[in-house]
């Protein structure tokens, strides 16, 4: 167990839908905290360099348009494990398998449009929290 800072946005389709409130809200009662909060809008840029190991993927395409597509919620979140826990409360990658009681198992119903992006390493923290509040 470590003190870590990970990296969590919530995109387009969770600010869309008013569920900003709801991830903050879960997030916080788990015990992690908030250290920084911005809203922006990603160009294609800043989504090639966030997603940088996806770009060649076969749905890179949706995902770019979906990233691109509005607002997202940018956040830097503290605590013990920070990066694990985050990631199991946000759940399967896919809401439609993801766990009841996960923010994708409860809240979400498609691959693209799953609500939050966590980093999945303390490294991939580093460089994310490094493109967006750097
Ligand atoms: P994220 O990076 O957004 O936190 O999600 P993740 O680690 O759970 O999943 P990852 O493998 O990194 O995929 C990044 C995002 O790409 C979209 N995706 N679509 N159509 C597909 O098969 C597919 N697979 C992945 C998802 O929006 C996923 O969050
Ligand atoms: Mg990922």
């Amino acid at each position: 167990m470590a003190h870590e800072n990970t990296f969590i946005m919530i995109k387009p389709d969770g600010v869309a839908r008013g569920l900003v409130g709801e991830v903050i809200s879960r997030l916080e009662a788990k015990g992690l905290k908030v250290e920084k909060i911005r809203t922006l809008t990603i160009d294609e840029d800043l989504a090639r360099r966030h997603y940088a190991e996806h770009v060649e993927r076969s749905f890179f395409p949706d995902l770019l348009q979906f990233i691109t597509s509005g607002p997202v919620v940018a956040m830097q979140w503290s605590g013990e494990s920070a990066v694990s826990v985050s990631r199991t409360l946000m759940g399967a990658t896919d809401p439609k398998t993801a766990a009841p009681g996960t923010i994708r198992g409860d809240l979400g119903l498609e691959v693209t449009h799953n609500i939050v992006h966590g980093s999945d390493s303390a490294e991939s923290a580093e460089r994310e929290l490094g493109i967006f509040f750097g």
